[in-house]
């Protein structure tokens, strides 16, 4: 089978294209290298790398070429980052995602997988959040994931195309880089390891729902295989963890001392956030397989493994600990 990528060279599409070169599908990704790596991709001979921009037209229309199957993770990806260029997150994630979403039905593609956030939920009213919680984005980025469902929706009823909706949570694991605008677990990674000290926002006892990237990877290829698997999608773990107690974890994994300190609290933070899985489940039987402590474990080794970054850490510490990505 032939199946497309929008950004295929970053952390989560990268992971994914491993898995589907790995079951024999033929994959084009299409990716603009803003934060994804070529390093990433394996040299495969059924894999095919674009680099271009979501929002230019032809070279969207030469990636979905032919696929039966596109999914699109290409995206402006965080609120820091939305925060800093609301323009550009509108453009990528509002505008691109239309141009995918239009070159996927032009070229009857059967499904599209897009990749959503729980930004969309901002602070939940309840605890753990359903599909059908209220959508009170907070940021431009919650904004503009939300716009794409809604084109997504509404694509898929002037056209038939079957479309997907999967809102991540927190997702961490391999060929997550240590990005300042990123998720917050290679950002404790790589202050523990160099024996800096670690920004806590607020209390610390805000929780988060963090899912290993290979979970993510195995909803993707179960939302594609079942014909139930239409509409917008909780993938998570089902666990809330404060991030006092991931720092804890993380300090036991790589044996040794943490040191932390307070700061305030972030624009855009939401309280707590963890996510009601069974929709997923009953949809396209989604479970989550992997524990955080086995998960952490992982991409702790695979962190390590990594050449050193060169020099120390700059102190920005206002953008250490981001939310939903
Ligand atoms: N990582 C998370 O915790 C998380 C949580 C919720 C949702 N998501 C969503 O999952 C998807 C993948 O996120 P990720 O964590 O792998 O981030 P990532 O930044 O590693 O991947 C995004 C990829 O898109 C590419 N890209 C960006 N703008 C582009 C453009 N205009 N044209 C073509 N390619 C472009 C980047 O180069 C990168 O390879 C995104 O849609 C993101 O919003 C991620």
């Amino acid at each position: 089978m032939h199946v497309t990528v929008t950004g295929g060279a970053g952390f989560i599409g990268s992971n994914l294209v491993r898995e589907l070169l790995r079951e024999g599908a033929s994959v084009t990704v299409i990716d603009d290298f803003s934060t994804g790596r070529a390093d990433n991709l394996p040299p495969h001979p059924e894999l095919t790398v674009i680099e271009g921009d979501i929002r230019d037209e032809d070279a969207v229309r030469r990636a979905v070429r032919g696929a039966r199957i596109v999914f699109h993770l290409a995206a402006s990806v965080g609120n820091q980052r939305a925060i800093d260029d609301p323009i550009g997150d509108s453009e990528i994630n509002i505008i691109g995602t239309m141009r995918v979403l239009l070159a996927a039905s032009e070229q009857r593609a059967r499904k599209v997988i897009a990749s959503s956030s729980a930004a969309v939920y901002g602070e939940a009213r309840a605890l753990p959040i359903a599909e059908k919680a209220a959508l009170m984005p907070r940021t431009p980025y919650a904004a503009s994931k939300l716009a794409m469902e809604f084109q997504a929706d509404a694509l898929a009823q002037l056209t038939g195309i079957e479309v997907a909706c999967l809102r991540y949570f927190n997702v961490y694991g391999q060929h997550q880089h240590f990005d300042l605008d990123g998720n917050v677990i290679p950002i404790f990674a790589r202050r523990m390891l160099e024996d800096e000290p670690i920004a806590i926002y607020g209390d610390g006892e805000q929780t988060r729902d963090f899912i290993h990237v290979d979970d993510v990877v195995a909803a993707n290829l179960a939302a594609v295989r079942s014909s139930r698997a239409q509409g917008v999608f909780n993938v998570a773990s089902g666990v809330g963890v404060s991030i006092n107690e991931l720092v804890g974890l993380m300090g036991a994994l790589l044996q040794r001392p943490v040191s932390t300190y307070q700061a305030g609290p972030r624009r855009g933070d939401v309280r707590h956030s963890y996510a009601d899985i069974n929709a997923a489940w009953r949809a396209f039987g989604y479970r989550p397989r992997v524990p955080l402590k086995d998960g952490l474990q992982r991409y702790l080794a695979w962190f390590q493994d990594l050449a050193p970054p060169p020099g120390r850490l700059a102190p920005l510490a206002h953008k250490e600990e981001p939310l939903h990505v």
